[in-house]
Protein backbone atom coordinates (compact mmCIF):
# COMPACT_ATOMS: atom_id res chain seq x y z
CA UNK A 1 0.00 0.00 0.00
CA UNK A 2 1.13 3.30 -0.71
CA UNK A 3 2.57 5.96 2.22
CA UNK A 4 -0.51 8.45 1.12
CA UNK A 5 -4.26 7.03 1.99
CA UNK A 6 -6.46 8.79 -0.57
CA UNK A 7 -9.56 8.13 2.36
CA UNK A 8 -6.88 9.60 5.49
CA UNK A 9 -6.13 12.83 3.19
CA UNK A 10 -9.94 12.96 2.23
CA UNK A 11 -10.64 13.90 6.14
CA UNK A 12 -7.29 16.10 6.52
CA UNK A 13 -8.72 18.16 3.37
CA UNK A 14 -11.63 18.93 5.48
CA UNK A 15 -14.30 21.21 3.45
CA UNK A 16 -11.78 21.43 0.74
CA UNK A 17 -11.81 17.64 0.26
CA UNK A 18 -14.53 17.85 -2.56
CA UNK A 19 -12.04 20.46 -4.49
CA UNK A 20 -9.25 17.32 -4.93
CA UNK A 21 -9.46 13.97 -6.68
CA UNK A 22 -6.49 12.43 -5.36
CA UNK A 23 -4.83 8.92 -6.66
CA UNK A 24 -1.65 7.31 -4.66
CA UNK A 25 0.50 5.12 -5.86
CA UNK A 26 3.40 3.10 -5.13
CA UNK A 27 5.39 4.02 -8.28
CA UNK A 28 5.25 5.54 -12.08
CA UNK A 29 7.63 6.58 -13.85
CA UNK A 30 6.96 10.49 -13.45
CA UNK A 31 4.06 12.06 -11.40
CA UNK A 32 3.82 14.94 -13.74
CA UNK A 33 4.23 12.82 -17.17
CA UNK A 34 1.07 10.35 -15.67
CA UNK A 35 -1.00 13.32 -14.59
CA UNK A 36 -0.16 14.75 -18.45
CA UNK A 37 -1.47 11.41 -19.74
CA UNK A 38 -5.02 11.45 -17.76
CA UNK A 39 -5.18 15.34 -18.59
CA UNK A 40 -5.43 14.35 -21.93
CA UNK A 41 -7.90 11.82 -21.27
CA UNK A 42 -9.98 14.21 -19.81
CA UNK A 43 -8.99 14.66 -16.15
CA UNK A 44 -11.19 16.95 -14.11
CA UNK A 45 -9.04 20.41 -12.81
CA UNK A 46 -7.63 19.01 -8.74
CA UNK A 47 -7.08 15.90 -9.69
CA UNK A 48 -3.77 15.05 -8.03
CA UNK A 49 -1.35 12.57 -8.22
CA UNK A 50 1.11 11.23 -5.59
CA UNK A 51 3.56 8.07 -5.84
CA UNK A 52 5.93 7.16 -3.27
CA UNK A 53 8.51 6.29 -6.26
CA UNK A 54 9.34 7.47 -9.00
CA UNK A 55 11.26 5.99 -12.32
CA UNK A 56 12.02 9.10 -14.25
CA UNK A 57 11.25 11.87 -12.00
CA UNK A 58 12.10 15.27 -13.77
CA UNK A 59 13.53 18.18 -12.81
CA UNK A 60 13.66 22.24 -14.26
CA UNK A 61 16.23 22.41 -17.23
CA UNK A 62 15.99 18.71 -18.15
CA UNK A 63 17.29 17.53 -14.64
CA UNK A 64 16.20 14.26 -13.19
CA UNK A 65 14.60 14.68 -9.95
CA UNK A 66 15.89 11.91 -6.99
CA UNK A 67 13.35 11.29 -3.78
CA UNK A 68 13.85 8.85 -1.17
CA UNK A 69 9.94 7.28 -0.60
CA UNK A 70 9.79 7.46 2.98
CA UNK A 71 11.61 10.82 3.25
CA UNK A 72 9.86 13.26 0.91
CA UNK A 73 6.89 13.99 -0.86
CA UNK A 74 6.58 13.58 -4.55
CA UNK A 75 3.03 14.80 -6.11
CA UNK A 76 1.53 16.63 -9.31
CA UNK A 77 -1.75 18.55 -9.59
CA UNK A 78 -4.19 19.41 -12.33
CA UNK A 79 -4.71 22.60 -12.40
CA UNK A 80 -7.40 24.48 -15.41
CA UNK A 81 -7.20 28.22 -15.76
CA UNK A 82 -9.79 29.66 -18.24
CA UNK A 83 -8.25 31.22 -21.52
CA UNK A 84 -8.29 34.75 -20.30
CA UNK A 85 -6.01 33.65 -17.43
CA UNK A 86 -2.41 35.82 -17.97
CA UNK A 87 -0.38 32.90 -16.31
CA UNK A 88 2.88 34.62 -15.83
CA UNK A 89 4.08 34.39 -12.47
CA UNK A 90 2.57 30.99 -11.67
CA UNK A 91 5.53 29.47 -10.79
CA UNK A 92 6.14 32.13 -7.81
CA UNK A 93 2.29 32.04 -6.66
CA UNK A 94 3.14 27.99 -6.44
CA UNK A 95 5.77 28.96 -4.52
CA UNK A 96 3.78 31.36 -2.28
CA UNK A 97 1.60 28.80 -1.23
CA UNK A 98 4.32 26.44 -0.23
CA UNK A 99 6.49 28.51 1.63
CA UNK A 100 2.60 29.52 3.56
CA UNK A 101 1.50 26.06 4.19
CA UNK A 102 4.52 24.89 5.26
CA UNK A 103 5.11 28.07 7.10
CA UNK A 104 1.96 27.14 8.97
CA UNK A 105 2.95 24.08 9.86
CA UNK A 106 5.50 25.08 12.04
CA UNK A 107 8.52 25.18 9.83
CA UNK A 108 10.77 28.15 10.57
CA UNK A 109 13.10 29.05 8.25
CA UNK A 110 11.16 28.64 4.71
CA UNK A 111 12.33 31.38 2.26
CA UNK A 112 11.76 31.18 -1.75
CA UNK A 113 14.25 31.79 -4.70
CA UNK A 114 13.31 32.68 -7.98
CA UNK A 115 11.70 31.19 -10.17
CA UNK A 116 10.65 28.67 -7.87
CA UNK A 117 13.08 26.85 -5.04
CA UNK A 118 11.79 26.30 -1.64
CA UNK A 119 14.54 26.61 0.55
CA UNK A 120 15.50 26.44 4.26
CA UNK A 121 17.47 28.79 5.92
CA UNK A 122 19.47 27.37 8.32
CA UNK A 123 22.67 28.08 10.48
CA UNK A 124 24.54 26.04 8.17
CA UNK A 125 23.43 28.64 5.32
CA UNK A 126 20.41 28.02 2.87
CA UNK A 127 19.18 24.21 1.84
CA UNK A 128 16.82 23.53 -1.06
CA UNK A 129 13.99 22.23 0.35
CA UNK A 130 11.59 21.65 -2.64
CA UNK A 131 11.49 21.97 -6.38
CA UNK A 132 8.63 23.41 -8.55
CA UNK A 133 7.84 22.17 -12.16
CA UNK A 134 4.88 23.65 -13.87
CA UNK A 135 3.89 22.34 -17.27
CA UNK A 136 1.45 23.78 -19.47
CA UNK A 137 -0.57 23.34 -22.92
CA UNK A 138 -3.65 25.12 -24.25
CA UNK A 139 -6.64 24.05 -26.07
CA UNK A 140 -10.01 24.96 -27.20
CA UNK A 141 -11.35 24.82 -23.26
CA UNK A 142 -8.37 27.11 -21.65
CA UNK A 143 -5.10 26.29 -20.08
CA UNK A 144 -4.93 23.00 -18.49
CA UNK A 145 -1.16 23.27 -16.03
CA UNK A 146 0.06 20.21 -14.49
CA UNK A 147 2.46 21.35 -11.26
CA UNK A 148 4.60 18.86 -10.27
CA UNK A 149 6.19 18.93 -6.32
CA UNK A 150 9.02 17.49 -4.58
CA UNK A 151 9.33 18.28 -1.27
CA UNK A 152 11.92 16.96 1.04
CA UNK A 153 10.56 16.17 4.97
CA UNK A 154 14.06 14.57 5.60
CA UNK A 155 16.80 15.89 4.60
CA UNK A 156 18.30 14.22 1.59
CA UNK A 157 21.42 11.89 1.80
CA UNK A 158 23.93 11.82 -0.69
CA UNK A 159 26.39 14.26 -2.78
CA UNK A 160 24.48 16.80 -4.69
CA UNK A 161 25.70 19.68 -6.80
CA UNK A 162 23.98 22.48 -4.18
CA UNK A 163 22.98 21.97 -0.47
CA UNK A 164 19.66 20.39 0.56
CA UNK A 165 17.76 20.60 3.50
CA UNK A 166 14.64 18.53 4.87
CA UNK A 167 11.45 20.13 6.91
CA UNK A 168 12.64 18.00 9.61
CA UNK A 169 15.51 20.65 10.11
CA UNK A 170 12.79 23.53 10.75
CA UNK A 171 10.99 22.36 13.26
CA UNK A 172 10.90 20.19 16.21
CA UNK A 173 9.36 16.55 14.70
CA UNK A 174 8.40 16.20 11.10
CA UNK A 175 4.48 16.75 10.97
CA UNK A 176 2.81 13.16 9.94
CA UNK A 177 2.60 13.43 5.69
CA UNK A 178 -0.85 13.27 5.19
CA UNK A 179 -1.00 17.10 7.18
CA UNK A 180 1.91 18.01 5.16
CA UNK A 181 0.09 16.78 1.67
CA UNK A 182 -3.42 18.32 2.98
CA UNK A 183 -1.67 21.40 4.37
CA UNK A 184 -0.02 22.22 0.73
CA UNK A 185 -2.86 21.13 -0.99
CA UNK A 186 -5.38 23.57 0.83
CA UNK A 187 -3.37 26.48 0.31
CA UNK A 188 -2.54 25.61 -3.64
CA UNK A 189 -6.17 25.46 -4.16
CA UNK A 190 -6.63 29.03 -2.31
CA UNK A 191 -4.20 30.99 -4.05
CA UNK A 192 -4.47 29.32 -7.27
CA UNK A 193 -8.02 30.67 -7.08
CA UNK A 194 -6.77 34.32 -6.10
CA UNK A 195 -3.91 33.97 -9.30
CA UNK A 196 -7.22 33.19 -11.34
CA UNK A 197 -8.91 36.57 -10.28
CA UNK A 198 -5.32 39.42 -9.83
CA UNK A 199 -2.78 37.21 -11.36
CA UNK A 200 0.68 37.28 -9.46
CA UNK A 201 0.35 40.90 -8.71
CA UNK A 202 -1.97 39.41 -5.57
CA UNK A 203 0.88 37.25 -4.64
CA UNK A 204 3.81 39.77 -4.77
CA UNK A 205 4.26 40.90 -1.46
CA UNK A 206 4.22 37.32 -0.32
CA UNK A 207 6.41 36.68 -2.45
CA UNK A 208 8.84 39.49 -1.59
CA UNK A 209 8.07 38.82 1.91
CA UNK A 210 9.45 34.96 1.55
CA UNK A 211 12.18 35.88 -0.71
CA UNK A 212 15.61 34.37 0.54
CA UNK A 213 17.83 37.12 -1.08
CA UNK A 214 15.76 40.89 -1.24
CA UNK A 215 18.31 43.55 -1.67
CA UNK A 216 21.14 40.70 -1.98
CA UNK A 217 24.35 41.24 -4.30
CA UNK A 218 23.32 37.96 -7.08
CA UNK A 219 24.34 36.53 -10.51
CA UNK A 220 22.37 35.41 -12.59
CA UNK A 221 23.52 32.75 -15.30
CA UNK A 222 22.11 32.54 -18.35
CA UNK A 223 22.70 30.63 -21.15
CA UNK A 224 24.37 33.71 -23.47
CA UNK A 225 25.18 36.30 -20.42
CA UNK A 226 25.56 36.32 -16.93
CA UNK A 227 24.50 39.31 -14.60
CA UNK A 228 26.13 40.74 -11.44
CA UNK A 229 24.05 43.23 -9.61
CA UNK A 230 21.09 43.74 -6.14
CA UNK A 231 18.26 41.87 -6.41
CA UNK A 232 15.03 43.77 -6.01
CA UNK A 233 12.82 41.02 -6.22
CA UNK A 234 10.35 41.13 -8.96
CA UNK A 235 7.96 42.91 -11.40
CA UNK A 236 4.42 42.44 -11.27
CA UNK A 237 4.65 40.27 -14.08
CA UNK A 238 6.94 37.65 -11.81
CA UNK A 239 10.09 38.92 -13.69
CA UNK A 240 13.14 39.38 -11.68
CA UNK A 241 14.45 42.56 -11.19
CA UNK A 242 18.33 43.38 -10.51
CA UNK A 243 19.99 46.35 -10.27
CA UNK A 244 23.23 46.00 -12.21
CA UNK A 245 24.28 49.77 -11.02
CA UNK A 246 24.07 51.45 -13.98
CA UNK A 247 20.75 49.86 -14.86
CA UNK A 248 17.80 47.75 -13.59
CA UNK A 249 17.75 44.38 -15.77
CA UNK A 250 14.86 42.18 -15.70
CA UNK A 251 14.96 38.66 -16.00
CA UNK A 252 12.05 36.94 -17.92
CA UNK A 253 13.27 33.84 -18.06
CA UNK A 254 12.96 31.07 -15.91
CA UNK A 255 15.85 29.15 -17.81
CA UNK A 256 18.62 31.04 -15.81
CA UNK A 257 20.56 29.91 -12.75
CA UNK A 258 20.44 32.25 -9.78
CA UNK A 259 23.48 32.56 -7.12
CA UNK A 260 24.20 34.51 -3.62
CA UNK A 261 27.51 36.92 -5.23
C1 LIG B 1 13.19 21.37 -9.64
O1 LIG B 1 14.01 21.09 -10.53
O2 LIG B 1 13.51 21.99 -8.63
C2 LIG B 1 11.76 20.92 -9.77
C3 LIG B 1 11.57 19.53 -9.25
C4 LIG B 1 10.16 19.02 -9.39
C5 LIG B 1 10.06 17.56 -9.03
C6 LIG B 1 8.65 17.07 -8.99
S1 LIG B 1 8.50 15.56 -8.13
C7 LIG B 1 6.84 15.42 -8.63
C8 LIG B 1 6.78 15.88 -10.07
N1 LIG B 1 7.09 14.79 -10.97
C9 LIG B 1 8.21 15.00 -11.64
O3 LIG B 1 8.71 14.20 -12.48
N2 LIG B 1 8.76 16.15 -11.29
C10 LIG B 1 7.94 16.85 -10.31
Amino acid sequence: MALIDPVILKTRLGDMAGRFDVDALDACDSTSSELSRRAERGAPSGTVLVADRQSAGRGRRGRVWLSEPAASLTFSLLWRFPATTPLSGLSLAVGVALAQAIEALGVAGVCLKWPNDVLLRREAGFGKLGGVLIEMASDRRGFQVIIGIGLNLLRPVGDFPDPVAGLEEGCPAVPERHAVLAALLRELAMVLDAFTVDGYFGQKSQWHRFHAWQGDPVRVLGDEREIEGRCLGTDDDGSLLINTGDDVVRVLSGDVSLRRA
